[in-house]
């Protein structure tokens, strides 16, 4: 067993581990953190796409011990302390970017990393930002759509001055 130690979504958690354990069964079966899914054997799929030091990475090609000291987000550390949606999942539920859903946590995760590297992507970019997630519904005009939406309420959001910045937040009031 070696000793590792991570803050996931905002808490960190010491633990002993076999060394070939992966990342996305460490957050699953150990940490509880159910939200990011295995969709493939493969390497394939990207369900599992996390953030580990902010940067999307398939957590089923990355060793538990392999992010010992490193900061990783999962969909379930997206939202705000008060249970407010990230723009990102905001507009997949606004723009009806999921159908069984299953392909949604890795799909956010990696669109929140795009739109950090490149708040306006062309949807020639975002195609290309996703393409190691794939979705089996073949849902990708929606979900282009909707990492379109999110860039928007996103720039929005940082233009707004501190106190409409909150107002901006979501597509709702952006829109409305
Ligand atoms: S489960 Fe990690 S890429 Fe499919
Ligand atoms: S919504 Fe079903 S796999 Fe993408």
């Amino acid at each position: 067993m070696t000793h590792i130690s991570m803050t996931v979504d905002g808490v960190r958690y010491d633990d002993d581990v076999e060394p070939r354990t992966l990342l996305v069964h460490h957050l699953r079966d150990k940490l509880g953190k159910i939200g990011t899914v295995v969709g493939c054997d493969t390497s394939n799929c990207g369900a599992c796409t996390v953030l580990m030091g902010g940067n999307s990475v398939k957590s089923c090609t990355v060793l538990a011990v392999q992010a010992s000291g490193m900061d990783i987000t999962t969909v379930e550390g997206l939202a705000g302390r008060d249970g407010e949606m990230h723009p990102v999942q905001q507009a997949f539920h606004e723009t009806h970017a999921l159908q069984c859903g299953y392909c949604t946590p890795g799909m956010i995760m990696s669109a929140v990393d795009l739109l950090a590297e490149n708040p306006d992507p062309t949807d020639a970019e975002i195609r290309d930002g996703l393409e190691g997630n794939l979705c089996r519904c073949t849902g990708y005009q929606n979900i282009v759509k909707a990492v379109r939406e999110a860039g928007e309420t996103m720039r929005t959001a940082r233009h707004a001055t501190p106190e409409t910045a909150s107002a901006h937040a979501t597509r709702d009031e952006v829109t409305t």
